[in-house]
């Protein structure tokens, strides 16, 4: 800033040009000495970085709320190709600067083509919440307040806000409010958190002292997952030394429940720490564990229960689909997200652990500048960063926009819009439900007459392309069972009815044009 202030004085001072006469000769070196006059004064350079930093806000402000009142005019994919944003964006670095605000327009209207819509209405695809307003606009505060939410000594608000969003998140799911809590970047690392606890907690009860002495030697943990687990718990586990071969995959039914008796045997045949991961909806099929019977089971081996609930544990909140997540609360630790369900801006994941101690053991650490608040949370000793931004407070804002009707409501209409979409697609000539919505999720399958399975699974990919290609829904592909199939997911508090009409729409309109009844070869 300081630099640009500088060049533009000089400028100004280059444009007074060469004299004519004597006159305004005397003049111009009058100009010249009270802009260089200016150049060292403190106020004016403030005046002006404030007009500037102002004007790229004001800017911003613009852009951002012409983005959310264009979400529902615009197409839902990108339109910018790979090579056309690079060509943009892979310039050269500038040897000089540019005012805050043109660096500002330039980005905004240049990265316009490049962004998916995926926080309006009509966006369907992986697990993608939307942001809502007081969240979105809180977000921007926790940016522009620029804390350093470590410590409560670095932002005492941060800390007590963040504090309070932990306690509802608890009370809103259901879970031990003996619990300690984490909001880190996503799942991803709130498996890698709650994990950390488990490890040291399994170990110590090993007599293995894993934050002292490693993993090298330790005894071997075994790691059961349900086989349809996701890829974030794998990496965890990779993360965290365990290793993939620790994994042992427990067998699901049709509908991606692990059964009793899959868990049985593998405890059964396991000697040593057990860790034992189950699913609060996993991202296919929305399928839940029997918690109540899987985690007794777990519990009396001595295991240690985890749970991925990245979007499912919000189900929690809703009297009506409460049902699928009873006995979850009996878990040691549980990992979900704020930038799915709970519709927060990403990024926020959070992790709830009941053993606190073990929490607090495998995250914290001391350092002798740190200025630890004996009284006050520290969000250092729960989480895996150190410097971080106060993300907690757009969870607090969310929660305190809905209350906990208002997460109802919106768990309730989600599952119900995914539920009509599933229906409504479902009964499309050349479509076919492969699994109704549950808890949000559901899946369907494309196909065409005389085409074999592989040539559907094709036929399916091409035809989630194709919706895409339409702008007017954006949906993403899965295999299940081995076949591919599209995927459902509403977890965005802006979708409505007349975007799942729009939706049915599109693909009824893609199904046409391909004319699925006569034989297509790819
Ligand atoms: C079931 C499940 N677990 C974990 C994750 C990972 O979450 P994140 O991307 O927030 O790290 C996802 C993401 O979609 C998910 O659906």
């Amino acid at each position: 800033m300081h630099q640009l202030w500088q060049a533009l004085v000089y400028r100004r001072i280059n444009s007074f040009g060469q004299s004519t006469s004597a006159g305004s000769e005397l003049d111009r070196k009058k100009r010249i000495s009270t802009c260089e006059a200016q150049l060292h004064d403190g106020t004016r350079y403030h005046q002006f970085k404030q007009t500037s930093v102002t004007k790229a806000l004001d800017y911003a402000h613009d852009a951002a709320k012409a983005w959310i009142e264009g979400l529902d005019a615009r197409p839902v994919a990108a339109r910018a190709t790979l090579s056309q944003l690079r060509n943009t964006f892979q310039h050269a670095l500038p040897e000089t600067g540019m005012k805050a605000e043109e660096v500002i327009r330039w980005i905004a209207e240049n990265a316009n083509d490049g962004m998916l819509g995926s926080a309006g209405g009509r966006f369907f695809a992986w697990v993608i919440g939307g942001g809502l307003e007081s969240a979105l606009a809180a977000d921007w505060l926790v940016a522009t307040w620029d804390q350093n939410a470590a410590l409560y000594a670095c932002s005492p608000a941060a800390a007590v806000i963040e504090e309070a969003a932990g306690e509802w998140i608890k009370s809103l799911l259901d879970l031990p409010r003996e619990a300690s809590f984490a909001f880190t970047t996503g799942c991803q690392l709130a498996h890698v958190t709650s994990l950390a606890a488990a490890r040291y907690a399994v170990l110590k009860r090993a007599n293995w002292d894993v934050e002292n002495d490693g993993m090298f030697g330790a005894p071997r943990v075994t790691i059961m997952t349900n086989d349809q687990k996701h890829g974030s718990v794998e990496r965890a586990v990779r993360y965290l030394g365990f290793g993939r071969a620790a994994l042992m995959p427990l067998q699901t039914d049709d509908a991606g429940h692990v059964t009793p008796q899959a868990l049985e045997r593998a405890l059964a045949n396991a000697a040593g720490p057990i860790i034992v991961i189950l699913n609060a909806a996993d991202l296919n099929v929305g399928a839940c564990d029997p918690f109540t019977k899987l985690i007794p089971m777990a519990k009396q081996a001595g295991a240690w229960v985890h749970i991925d609930g990245a979007f499912g544990l919000f189900a929690r909140a809703s009297r009506r689909h409460r049902a699928q997540l009873e006995g979850v609360e009996q878990a040691d630790s549980w990992a979900t997200d704020g930038h799915k369900w709970l519709n927060v801006p990403f990024d926020c994941g959070i992790a709830i652990v009941r053993d606190c101690n073990a929490h607090r053991a495998a995250m914290t650490l001391s350092a002798s500048y740190v200025a630890a608040e004996k009284s006050a949370r520290d969000q250092i000793d729960w989480n895996p960063e150190w410097s971080r931004r106060a993300r907690g407070l757009p969870v607090y804002a969310a929660l305190k926009e809905l209350g906990r009707q208002g997460v109802e409501s919106m768990v309730d209409r989600c599952c119900a819009h995914c539920d009509a979409l599933v229906r409504g697609i479902g009964a499309l000539a050349g479509a076919e439900v492969v699994a109704s919505a549950n808890l949000s999720q559901g899946l369907i399958r494309f196909w065409k007459r005389g085409q074999t399975p592989e040539q559907d699974d094709a036929f399916t990919d091409e035809v989630i392309q194709r919706i895409n290609t339409t702008g007017e829904a954006f949906f993403s592909g899965t295999t299940w069972r081995g076949r591919r199939a599209m995927r459902v997911s509403v977890v965005n508090w802006r979708t409505c009815a007349r975007d799942v009409e729009r939706a049915i729409a599109a693909v009824r309109s893609v199904l046409a044009a391909i004319d699925t009844s006569a034989d297509y070869l790819i």
